[in-house]
């Protein structure tokens, strides 16, 4: 069990212009904003570091990487080793694979996007339990309002997922894809088959749907005590912040 999950690489996406944020974003990557006591990017991170996972790559524009760098430095003080390549354009977040082919090289991965906050509860367990199985992708469902905001599932009667459409106008379930993603190796090929959808991303909904059309994508759902926000805008941010702030008073493992 121990070897397969040692094999893991985590992949962190933190590029984009942040342009719903401006103008806090203006100078600042959205990832490097404060959630509490942190920055943001601590808390994908430390997501992927409770999973055991102890290389990871740090996608960033190349216009903050500096900043990054001098945020995380290698990763020591982490206890990992930390990696940076460059996004030039944001292309979509399933490009993040075509940039690393290489430094993954055979490895299985965790993708989690630099915006993406899994707080308080189960979540670091489905991870781990996912990464044990070791085949095909899994990815991870969270029950929200207003799913038409995000990647939805359509699931069976079995709770398999057939589906994920990528913010639809009538959302055929409320769970939304929460973004963390475990994929084997056969990624970096899947990823080839890409065309850009018509905001002209490589789409990870795309990526997801030739998982599920080979039969090999799992979901998990992330239990109600768990917390997972999109900390991509203005009330996001701030709800983040405030709910980091509630989990610390009543001390509540955060990850
Ligand atoms: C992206 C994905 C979407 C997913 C979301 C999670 O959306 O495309 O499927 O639900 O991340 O944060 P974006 O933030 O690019 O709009």
């Amino acid at each position: 069990m121990i070897e397969k999950i040692n094999q893991y690489k985590g992949i962190v996406l933190a590029g984009g212009e942040g342009t719903r944020l401006h103008p806090l974003t203006k100078v600042i990557s959205k990832q490097l904003l404060p959630v509490y006591d942190m920055p943001m990017i601590f808390y994908p991170l430390k997501t992927l570091i409770k999973a055991g996972i102890k290389e990871i790559l740090l996608i960033t524009t190349e216009k903050q990487q500096n900043n990054y760098m001098n945020l995380l430095g290698k990763g020591e003080d982490f206890g990992i080793a930390i990696d940076y390549i460059v996004q030039n354009k944001p292309d979509g977040i399933a490009q993040a694979f075509d940039i690393s082919r290489e430094w993954l090289s055979t490895s299985p991965c965790v993708l989690i996007l630099g915006d993406n906050l899994f707080l308080g509860g189960n979540v670091s367990e489905l991870l781990v339990a996912s990464m044990n199985k070791n085949r095909g992708s899994t990815i991870f469902g969270y029950k929200v309002k207003d799913s038409s905001r995000y990647g939805v599932v359509t699931l069976d009667k079995n709770n398999q997922v057939i589906g994920i459409e990528e913010k639809p106008k009538i959302p055929k379930s409320n769970w939304a894809v929460t973004g963390l993603y475990v994929y084997d190796n056969n990624v970096i090929d899947y990823v080839k088959d890409l065309k850009p959808s018509k905001r002209g991303e490589l789409e990870i909904t795309d990526l997801n749907n030739i998982y599920i059309k080979k039969n090999e994508l799992d979901i998990n759902f992330i239990d109600e005590n768990s917390y997972w926000l999109d900390a991509g805008t203005k009330d996001s941010l701030l709800e983040a912040s405030i709910i980091v702030e509630n989990l610390k008073k009543k001390n509540i493992d955060l990850f």
